[in-house]
Formats: C-alpha cells, sequence, structure tokens
C-alpha cells in the first residue's frame, strides 16, 4: 500500500497505471470504521486498482465546533486500509487541495441541495461538491463509491459528475449498521453511554415508519415520527422528511411509479446523527 500526501506524488504514481485497468476510487473524512471498510471491499473487488482519500474537508462544515471535533485516527486508518489490501491512500493537507484559499465553488443542484441537509447546514454540498470535484480531476477514477447512509449527498454527486461530464461511474453502496441497527458513523464515537443506547431507535423508526407508509397516509406517519422523538428524553429530531428519490422533494401524497425514501437528522447532545431508508 502506498501513501501519498501530494497531487505530484499520486499523479506520478497513477500515470504508470496502464490504461485498460480500472481505478476505483472511495473519498473519506477518515476515522473509518465499519461502513467505509464495507465501501472499500466492494470497490477492490470490482477493480483493479482502488485509491481511498482521507480528509476532513474544512469547507463543508457549517459548523466550526464539529469541525474541531471531528475524530481523527490515522495510524488506525492506514493499518485498517493496509489489512484490506488497498493500493493507494491519497492523504493531502489542506493547503495542497485549496492552495491558500479555503473557499467553495458554487453550484446549482437543481434543488437537491436546497433541502434536508442542505437546508439545515448552509453550504455544505457546495464544500462537498468542490472536494470531490477536485479529487475526480486530480485522481481520474473510472468508478467512485459513495454511502447511502449520505443519500442526498450520493444524488448530488451523480448531479456534479452529470453537469461536468466526467466519464466516471458513481456506485451507490447500502448503509452498514452496528448490530444493534445504529448506522455505523465516525460522529457514533463521540455518544456517551445514555446516547449510544438510545440512538438505535433511530433506525427502528425508520421502519415501522416503512410500515406505516404501506398502508397509511404521510401525515399519519410525520406524526408518529414526531411522537416518538418527542417522548425521547435523550433524542432531538431536526427534521423527517418523506421525498421522492430523484427530485428528493418531500411529498405529501403517494403517487404510482414513484420512489420514496424517508429521512431523519436528529440531536443526541451535541452529536448530530443522520440516517434513512427505502420505503418502496
Ligand atoms: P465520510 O463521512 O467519511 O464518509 C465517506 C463515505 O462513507 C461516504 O460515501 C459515506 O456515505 C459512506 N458511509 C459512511 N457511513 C456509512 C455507513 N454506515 N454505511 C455505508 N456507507 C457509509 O461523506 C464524507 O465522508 C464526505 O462528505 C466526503 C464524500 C469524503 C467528501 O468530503
Amino acid at each position: 500500500m502506498k501513501v501519498f500526501k501530494t497531487i505530484k506524488s499520486i499523479h506520478s504514481n497513477l500515470l504508470v497505471i496502464n490504461k485498460s485497468k480500472s481505478l476505483g476510487f472511495v473519498p473519506t473524512m477518515g476515522a473509518l470504521h465499519g461502513g467505509h471498510l464495507s465501501i472499500i471491499k466492494k470497490a477492490k473487488k470490482e477493480n483493479d486498482y482502488i485509491v481511498v482519500s482521507i480528509f476532513v474537508n474544512p469547507t463543508q462544515f457549517d459548523n466550526k465546533e464539529d469541525l474541531i471535533n471531528y475524530p481523527s485516527t490515522i495510524d488506525n486508518d492506514l493499518k485498517l486500509l493496509k489489512s484490506i489490501s488497498c493500493d493507494f491512500v491519497f492523504c493531502p493537507t489542506a493547503n495542497e487541495i485549496y492552495d491558500s484559499k479555503i473557499k467553495s465553488e458554487s453550484f446549482n443542484f437543481n434543488g437537491l441541495d436546497q433541502v434536508m441537509e442542505g437546508a439545515f447546514r448552509k453550504g455544505h454540498f457546495d464544500g462537498v461538491g468542490t472536494i470531490v470535484k477536485r479529487f475526480f480531476e486530480i485522481l481520474k477514477p473510472n468508478k467512485a463509491y459513495f454511502g447511502e447512509k449520505d443519500f442526498q449527498q450520493l444524488q448530488i454527486i451523480k448531479k456534479m459528475v452529470s453537469i461536468n461530464c466526467f466519464p466516471i461511474q458513481i456506485i451507490p453502496c447500502p448503509i452498514f449498521r452496528e448490530a444493534d441497527g445504529l448506522a455505523m458513523s465516525s460522529r457514533n464515537v463521540r455518544l456517551n453511554l445514555q446516547q449510544r443506547n438510545a440512538a438505535p431507535i433511530i433506525h427502528k423508526i425508520l421502519i415501522k415508519s416503512k410500515e406505516l407508509f404501506a398502508n397509511k397516509g404521510i401525515e399519519t406517519v410525520k406524526y408518529f415520527v414526531e411522537k416518538e422523538f418527542e417522548n425521547n428524553p435523550f433524542l432531538a429530531l431536526e427534521y423527517f422528511e418523506i421525498a421522492e428519490i430523484d427530485t428528493l422533494i418531500s411529498i405529501n401524497k403517494k403517487l404510482k411509479n414513484k420512489k420514496y425514501r424517508a429521512f431523519i437528522a436528529a440531536f443526541a447532545g451535541e452529536v448530530r446523527l443522520i440516517d434513512n431508508i427505502a420505503l418502496n
């Protein structure tokens, strides 16, 4: 496994890869967990070579505290990546990526960035779009892998790829969970014991929402979810939305032949957790 910190050094190594071989790319912000590893293993199976980036991207954090508290476990990350035979790791500094201007490009994602995470985290998706575009230009992968845990991010990256006509296939990867259903996340290590014990209810609420969605109206589903959170002393609901998967527009009424997902963002103390589920 080769680890690179500069664009120049990774370029000289990627250039020697035969053009007939495929390169899979998994962008991450490190503090790797089972969710990341499931994606990286899938990329490894589907490509001749893989590159994983580890970069805590400052421009996608709307909240300074969240950026400061973002966990960093680089030695352990590199050990894990080596154990699953990752080929290349790219862990640049912010200066290497942004020069002296740590600033986002501004994108038109056709409204995909205006709802849910975008509505509550101003500028977040411009930051994500900027960094992923930059990585795509530097690494020129054939395929790039994104988790459905961040479903809105996945849809926005697909949009960014089509706007820029990048010849890169975006591969969605299923949500990887703890045994009790909590979606794995780098932020989970910040949960105290009570919060950690409370957090799996988020997935249970999503499962119950799916059952209700099959037979009841949207209002009933929303009422159920809001009540569940009101009755929970450890979790505060930020939003619950049922949205059509391509436009991410929230609905009041189900239409035939459309696919929907339910999305939750909630706080356990200071820690923000998100999760989602396919409804049909
Ligand atoms: P990060 O949160 O480190 O996540 C990296 C990738 O892992 C993302 O595609 C995310 O959706 C996926 N992932 C995280 N937890 C997962 C889980 N439990 N199951 C499946 N996939 C999971 O997302 C980012 O970093 C950043 O925004 C990034 C794309 C790297 C740009 O900075």
